[in-house]
């Protein structure tokens, strides 16, 4: 939610700025702004809309050359997205200018306070009134570091702000509480970003930050403070991928590339997780053998695609661990009172690491002495710092607002859990681990091979360009299958799309299907004889009410061929395993169906990547 950048060097700071926030636009695109220190004044802009329309108006009236500035893309909370509402945001008398992620929550208190005093307010966001106090006490003699610890003394929610002062052209100054904040070390120059993609294209030199810190960059170096004023230190740590893993390399979209990247991101994350003996080894696993041994139950926390990786993981884990597991929506967890001790073991999935929600129900979890285990693609993000353990994912930097190498690197992972915690326990042979892990470093090259027939699921696409609904079914695995491809659709296509298990449609969903209504169709693998044979009764029913079926087969099983409109061909996999082939013909086809309608791929309407708020 919201994407910051902070710049102080020897470069024009509009440009470092710019470039920062149309790497970080996936956070929200509501609207976008800078504010650069030019002659002992704030030079700034900001605009509704994508950051292309700030990038018009700047070069039709160019501000002046600066070394210093800030910038922020919006996803509107407080305030509808105008120009008004835009940041950055200033008080009385343009002294600062200050930029924001998050939401302060006395806001209406502090701005009836503000009123009360006469000052007039601009703006209907919560940022404003951030702006106001900081500007005073900027006024009354502070120098703009001591000004924000003063500020944040004040401030109640989560908040990143970023902020500089007219008449300071050394230093840009940031607080940090419940909200993602990196800084970016250069020679001469440093940076502040949402996430490291802000500054990679100049270091890859980072430091993560703490909770209630307040930063000061200046050329020379990077100071951090608690909020008490007392000295902190930032954990210095290396980005390793480049600005080429985040550029879309000859596709038309982010998502499509990160889609057809796949193959390497299961790769990768499959990667050093065997000792030379065989054993599985997962090397951020903090947790002790006897602490995992102790574990009895497993409620897994996440939302949207994440949640949907954690219902795959249930059938995994409570197959072969016989250990049973909770899924549940992260935004409902700590609402219902939930059952959980120093014996249960919660796994929170996150891509981004930075989800208000997932982040709340694990602070929720650790007051209950549970231990918290995280999934998480992000290195340096909230989530793993404040979880007992980590299994990172190693998807690279996924840009695209939908999720898709994320989730499918977040089944690689709770596979990989899954197996650790049997080979922990003991209830599965080693030889049956290892089999399993055999299966799992085929599955690139089987990823692959669906990508290869891409042509097939475009087509598909072409021909449902005006429909304007889509069913989803599947069993098993293949449920989560089924509502990660609806979610795809809605959120890319603007389509409405439900996925349900097959099993469910007589008892009441059926009544959707009329004539020609496209039902997608997630087929267990033959292995399986009971779940596939019970598809395919289910495909035969809606059918026989004018359904058009549409049937993700594996190789070899021609039993559907009389009751499928369209076959899509799958490798032969466990079925266990099957998610992670079937989903990518239903992300390519909602990527091609909203392409051909003249959406923006990337970044859907009303959506942001990371949703920093409850
Ligand atoms: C859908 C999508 C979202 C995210 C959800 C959780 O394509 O991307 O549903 O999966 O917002 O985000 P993370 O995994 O970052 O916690």
């Amino acid at each position: 939610m919201c994407g910051i950048v902070g710049y102080v060097g020897e470069k024009q700071a509009q440009d470092v700025v710019i470039a920062g926030l149309r790497r970080l636009e996936y956070r929200g695109y509501d609207s976008a702004g800078v504010a650069l220190v030019a002659g002992g004044v704030i030079a700034s802009d900001k605009r509704a809309g994508k950051l292309a329309n700030l990038e018009k108006a700047i070069a039709d009236h160019p501000l002046p050359g600066s070394t210093i500035g800030i910038g922020h893309t919006r996803w509107a909370t407080h305030g509808a997205p105008t120009d008004a509402n835009a940041h950055p945001h200033s008080g009385g008398v343009r002294r600062v200018a200050v930029v924001h992620n998050g939401i302060i929550e006395n806001f209406a208190e502090l701005r009836g306070e503000l009123e009360a005093a006469d000052h007039v307010l601009l703006s209907e966001t919560d940022t404003e009134v951030a702006a106001q106090l900081l500007e005073l006490l900027v006024l009354s003699g502070l120098d703009l570091t001591a000004a924000m610890l003063q500020l944040v003394a004040r401030l109640e929610g989560a908040f990143t702000l970023v902020a500089v002062d007219a008449h300071d052209r050394s230093r840009v100054v940031a607080a940090r509480r419940n909200s993602p904040l990196v800084v970016g070390i250069g020679e001469g120059e440093n940076f502040l970003g949402s996430d490291v993609s802000a500054f990679i294209e100049h270091t890859r030199e980072a430091m993560e930050l703490g909770q209630d810190q307040v930063v000061t960059i200046t050329r020379d170096g990077v100071e951090v403070l608690n909020f008490d004023g007392t000295p902190a230190e930032g954990r210095r740590y290396h980005v390793d991928w480049d600005l080429s893993a985040a550029e879309k390399d000859g596709h038309d979209w982010f998502m499509r590339k990160e889609i057809h990247e796949q193959p390497r991101a299961v790769a990768d994350s499959l990667l050093g997780r065997r000792t030379p003996e065989g054993h599985l080894h997962l090397d951020e696993m903090r947790l002790s053998d006897q602490e995992l041994r102790d574990v009895d139950k497993v409620i897994i926390i996440a939302c949207g695609t994440s949640f949907y990786a954690g219902m795959v993981a249930k059938y995994a884990i409570e197959h072969w661990t016989r250990v049973p597991v909770e899924v549940e929506l992260a935004s409902e967890f700590r609402y219902r009172d939930p059952i959980l001790d120093y014996s249960t073991l919660v796994v929170a999935i996150s891509q981004s690491g930075e989800t208000a929600d997932t982040l709340q129900a694990i602070r929720h979890a650790r007051t209950q002495r549970s231990k918290v285990l995280a999934i998480c693609n992000t290195n340096g993000s909230t989530i793993p710092r404040e979880s007992d353990a980590v299994i990172y994912t190693h998807a690279g930097p996924e840009i695209g607002v939908a999720s898709t190498k994320g989730f499918l690197t977040q089944l690689v992972a709770c596979y990989l859990l899954a197996l650790y915690l049997a080979q922990v326990k003991g209830t599965r042979y080693g030889d049956e681990i290892d089999q399993v892990m055999q299966q799992l470093e085929a599955i690139p090259e089987q990823v692959q091979r669906v990508l290869d027939d891409a042509a097939q699921v475009y087509d598909m696409a072409a021909d449902h360009v005006g429909t304007r609904s889509v069913l989803f079914l599947g069993r098993h695995a293949g449920y989560p299958v089924a509502l990660e491809g609806a979610l795809k659709l809605k959120e890319l296509a603007y389509i409405h799309a439900e996925g349900f298990a097959a099993g469910e449609l007589k008892h009441g969903p059926i009544a959707l299907i009329e004539e020609g209504l496209p039902v997608l169709c997630v087929v267990p693998p033959a292995g399986r004889d009971q779940l596939r044979d019970k598809m395919v009764s289910g495909i035969q029913e809606v059918r026989a009410r004018g359904a058009r079926t549409i049937c993700l087969v594996e190789d070899g099983d021609d039993a559907i061929t009389p009751y499928a409109d369209v076959i899509i061909r799958l490798p032969k996999v466990p079925v266990l395993l099957q998610p992670l082939v079937a989903v990518v013909p239903l992300q390519l086809f909602a990527c091609e169906l909203a392409t051909l309608m003249g959406h923006d791929v990337d970044q859907p309407r009303n959506l942001a990547k990371s949703v920093t708020v409850e």
